[in-house]
């Protein structure tokens, strides 16, 4: 709860919404007293995120919640919410919370209906109230209502109790809008949940449709129920505090591990001697595109496995080698494993191990020296080499004609060697990709809504995952939350 200067000069005392991570992009919370409308399709997350609303009011906030319910009975309500980890039964005995269950009670006239809210309003002492629904409230009574007058009974229970409140509002499938036409008259706030669709995969949405005295930089937010009902931040790239060595995760018999037990979990992990594509969408920031593939390096190099690295424009072989070491790998790891091929530079230093430099007339004799450096590398390791393409780069270097031509070799040669080859793909190499996309065993996706960044699986097919930095481990790891 926190005080904050409102449209107008006026003071408005904020209430938590309960929500993680809403609080911070409304300024601290709702206004407290408010009338909040929220609307959605069936399926939404409407009922999940009033009884967080509710729930977190009254254990955290010492704000006694109501929640009338007309479209989910008592029982069915309590153990949907217990699988949430929200034990509503608990808070009932400790006298915090109330179900008033009016799913049967079709005879009740409005009046009737509004003076047991009241009562209980009253004797609870409520502070958080929930009415779910309003659509189901209209149609529950035998007398046909209006709408509009219950609407305003409503906001006059409301202004009177002083309670923060939710009204939820069904959306019929297909349709977009609350539409009960007065809505912007009577509320303080409108809330609108939906769902998406990402190629074929669920996407959550919440957009603030409107919120009285309430500056938003940004009004649409993805969410997820995993969990309870989390909204996200924008992707921000975190700082390690106390860097560390990287924690290799071995390898198994048939796969290896991408170096994250997360990433490994999601896809199954890489098979020996497979061609994995990673392609970025628009917006996708360095740090961010780093999280999906420096820990397959990382992973590699900390298990004396090494590397041949043709980078994605904007790196090169000092900033891999910073990278590197950024994860601690030794000045010697780095001189044995790691090569990364570079055309040739007048500034680039010659005394480094690790830069690689293709002499050739053509891409033929380009391509056998690199198996050359291969062959020697995996001899002299007595592992596996991990191959690594940035398809934008190796598209300007070797043009996209010759590189389709040295592909199936590259992807053949993977196979046969038992290694790993990674391609990595950017915006505007969208032909290339497609043709590796069709060779690759391993094929997933990272793109960016609303500045979230998202990752799924298209071989094998996933759902989506929010993908956040994590630095607790002493380096920069992934960080993934299905959407559910
Ligand atoms: N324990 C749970 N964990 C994750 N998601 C859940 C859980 N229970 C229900 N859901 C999801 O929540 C959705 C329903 O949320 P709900 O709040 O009841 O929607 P609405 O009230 O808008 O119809 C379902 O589509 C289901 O996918
Ligand atoms: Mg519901």
């Amino acid at each position: 709860m926190g005080c904050r200067e409102g449209e107008g000069g006026v003071i408005t005392q904020r209430v938590s919404t309960g929500i993680e991570g809403l609080d911070e992009v409304l300024q601290g919370g709702f206004p407290k007293g408010s009338m909040i409308l929220l609307g959605g399709n069936p399926g939404t997350g409407k009922t999940i995120f009033s009884a967080e609303f509710l729930y977190h009011g009254a254990r955290d906030f010492f704000e006694n919640g109501l929640y009338v319910s007309f479209s989910e009975g008592r029982d069915a309500f309590i153990a949907n919410m217990s699988s949430l980890g929200l034990d509503f039964e608990k808070l009932e005995r400790e006298g915090k919370f109330k179900i008033l269950d009016l799913v049967t009670v079709k005879e009740a006239g409005l009046d009737t209906l509004m003076e047991m809210m009241t009562s209980d309003i009253d004797t609870l002492g409520v502070e958080r109230l929930v009415i779910d629904s309003f659509t189901a409230m209209a149609n529950a009574f035998a007398k046909p209502i209006d709408v509009r007058i219950a609407l305003h009974l409503l906001s006059k229970i409301v202004r009177q109790s002083g309670c923060t409140t939710i009204v939820i509002t069904e959306i019929p499938t297909g349709e977009q809008r609350i539409g009960l036409g007065i809505e912007e008259f009577v509320s303080d706030g409108i809330i609108v949940l939906e769902k998406r669709w990402v190629e074929g995969r669920l996407l959550r949405e919440l957009v603030v449709e409107k919120m009285r005295g309430t500056r938003m930089a940004r009004t649409r937010f993805l969410f997820t129920l995993h969990n309870g009902f989390k909204v996200f931040q924008p992707f921000k790239a975190g700082r390690v505090e106390e860097p560390r060595r990287f924690q290799p995760i071995p390898h198994t018999e048939e796969r290896f591990s991408t170096g994250s037990e997360e990433l490994d979990e999601i896809i199954g992990g890489l098979p020996r001697g497979s061609a994995v594509l990673i392609e970025f969408g628009t917006e996708i920031s360095r740090e961010a595109s780093m999280l999906f593939s420096v820990p397959i390096m990382a992973n590699f190099g900390t298990q004396g496995m090494a590397m041949i690295i043709l980078p994605c424009s904007g790196f090169n072989a000092e900033t891999i080698y910073e990278i590197a070491k950024e994860f601690q790998l030794t000045e010697e790891e780095i001189n044995d494993l790691l090569r990364v091929i570079e055309r040739p530079r007048p500034y680039l230093k010659r005394d480094v191990d690790y830069v690689f430099v293709p002499k050739g007339q053509d891409i033929r004799e380009v391509y056998e020296g690199i198996a050359r450096l291969r062959q020697e590398l995996r001899e002299r390791t007595g592992k596996p080499v991990l191959g690594f393409i940035g398809l934008d780069t190796a598209g300007i270097v070797l043009g996209e004609e010759s590189l389709r031509n040295i592909l199936d070799q590259i992807v053949t040669d993977t196979r046969i060697e038992g290694g790993l080859i990674v391609f990595v793909s950017k915006p505007g190499v969208e032909g290339i990709a497609q043709y590796v996309a069709n060779m690759a065993d391993i094929h997933v996706r990272v793109v960016c809504e609303n500045g979230v960044i998202l990752f799924y699986g298209v071989r094998p097919r996933t759902s989506l995952y929010v993908a956040e930095m994590d630095c607790s481990k002493g380096y920069p790891m992934p960080k993934f939350t299905p959407i559910l």
